[in-house]
């Protein structure tokens, strides 16, 4: 039997080390261990003093398919399901499999073919340049993200991402630090903001644009583009259009000497060292012609009132409330411990998501008898093909919070509770409980009356267990 790498082996050892070594021989303390438990005199929670049984065993009975941590809880998934499987004798990427234990052992829902819906940005190739990097999950990465594209990109103080334009638009999400942003727009208008964590900004295609980090850190950013066959390497570059172009055509059209132009890049600078900026009001470029746009191509998301939710909390934005934001439609979602982001579907574009924290599982209902469930962590993307049912299950201990991304100009969702809800009792009934009345009764009280509640804590989760092992 494989429980090499079950709970219950490292939590002793982790004991043993525990109680074994002194005050200062650990230097990182570990929070919620052993040791700090009794270095405060306090009891051990059951998880540390009964041997967890893992879930994944060739006992395993789980009718409900229910979600299991496995990386909160420190299990190897294996592939043991209902009394079936077997252990595993090959290689095996042990790491790979915590993070996708649904991928291991799949709820016994799952069925047919369906493409793959997950990639993590450690996957991505990470192109390191002066003060910053950037890396970019596209359609070549992830075959399924037809739609979008994105790139994160990271500038340290002062560091600029070169002014520059593509054909496709780019919207953003401001990850952490600060950076400003410069553009024109189709009038000639200068703009020009400071944006934090939680802003966004958005660029029609082809608007010409830059960036550069502020502060002590500078920033770390998303970009999604509005293709999913995108490139970052395919932008188009101040430096790079005039290293291509000759000195004489240079000097015609800006009327001077070619000498003038005799130290230009030789190539693309793309990200390198800026000197640092003063403020927005000291560097307004102030020739005779300059005039301020008139739109506004940056939006405070987070700042913005949330729909709250029983669950958690919703954050909408799209160009009803960001006018500039054409092609693109969004959402910022928490979803706490045990809750879910209930069954839905989007009918007017793919969703494509961002995980910024927490943990959690989605399973995609593709139709034609066929669903396929994939598990995210901090830093994933994942795609749900529009009009595709799905929810997003938190499956951790800790908020998840994350960005539901649409190339579409106004966000849209059902809900299948409030769908249930708003058609007559008898068809629901025919439908879901022909032969069980009593039940039907019971599942009409329950959604006749109901409002859409995009993050849902069910009451069984109210109060919820810390520890998920021991119930299972
Ligand atoms: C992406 O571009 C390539 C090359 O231009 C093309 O063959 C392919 O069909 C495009 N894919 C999508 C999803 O648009
Ligand atoms: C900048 O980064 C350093 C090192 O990670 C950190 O200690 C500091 O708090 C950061 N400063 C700001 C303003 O976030
Ligand atoms: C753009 O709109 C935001 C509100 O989302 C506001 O805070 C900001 O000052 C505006 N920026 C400009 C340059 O008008």
């Amino acid at each position: 039997m494989q429980l090499l790498h079950s709970h219950g082996s490292s939590v002793s050892r982790l004991l043993l080390a525990g109680l074994v070594l002194s005050n200062s021989a650990l230097a990182v303390p570990v929070q919620d261990s052993p040791r700090q438990y009794l270095l405060a005199g306090l009891d051990l929670p059951p998880k540390y003093t009964k041997k967890a049984k893992s879930p994944y065993n060739p006992d395993n009975k789980d009718p409900l398919d229910k979600a299991v941590d496995a990386i909160g809880d420190e299990l190897d998934p294996l592939p043991y399901r209902n009394g079936q499987g077997a252990s595993v004798l090959g290689p095996w990427n042990w790491e790979r499999s915590r993070q996708s234990p649904d991928l291991v052992r799949p709820p016994s829902t799952d069925h047919g073919n369906v493409n793959n819906m997950r990639w993590s940005f450690a996957d991505s190739h990470v192109r390191i340049e002066e003060g910053g990097w950037t890396r970019q999950t596209t359609v070549r990465e992830l075959g399924s993200s037809v739609d979008l594209a994105s790139v994160n990109m990271r500038l340290d103080k002062g560091v600029i991402r070169e002014l520059h334009w593509h054909k496709e638009a780019e919207w953003a999400y401001v990850l952490d630090g600060e950076v400003r942003i410069t553009a024109i727009d189709y009038e000639g208008g200068n703009f020009m903001d400071d944006l934090k964590k939680g802003d966004l900004w958005y660029f029609p295609s082809g608007v010409p644009h830059s960036l550069q980090g502020l502060g002590e850190n500078g920033t770390e950013f998303l970009l999604v583009f509005d293709d999913g066959n995108f490139s970052e390497e395919s932008t188009f570059i101040l430096s790079d259009w005039l290293a291509h172009t000759p000195k004489s055509v240079i000097s015609k059209n800006f009327n001077l000497a070619p000498e003038v132009f005799d130290h230009l890049p030789k190539g693309e600078k793309y990200i390198f060292q800026g000197s640092y900026p003063g403020s927005l009001e000291d560097e307004q470029p102030s020739g005779k012609n300059v005039k301020k746009s008139k739109y506004n191509f940056s939006h405070r998301m987070l700042d913005q009132e949330p729909k709250i939710t029983t669950g958690g909390e919703v954050r909408i934005t799209d160009s009803k409330n960001f006018p500039i934001s054409k092609t693109i439609a969004a959402a910022h979602v928490t979803i706490e411990p045990g809750a879910i982001r209930e069954m839905h579907w989007h009918p007017n574009a793919d969703e494509w998501n961002f995980f910024l924290r927490g943990r959690g599982r989605i399973t995609i209902f593709a139709a034609e008898g066929t669903a396929r469930t994939f598990d995210y962590v901090p830093g994933d993307v994942g795609i749900v093909p529009r009009n595709m049912g799905h929810f997003v299950e938190n499956i951790g201990d800790e908020p998840i919070e994350m960005l539901e991304v649409f190339k579409a100009d106004e966000f849209r969702d059902f809900s299948l509770f409030q769908w249930m809800g708003e058609t007559p009792k008898k068809l629901v009934v025919d439908h879901l409980f022909k032969d069980d009345p009593k039940n039907g009764e019971i599942f009409w009280n329950k959604v006749k009356s109901a409002e859409k509640d995009e993050v849902t804590l069910p009451d069984s989760a109210k109060g919820i267990a810390s520890d998920s092992v021991d119930e299972l």
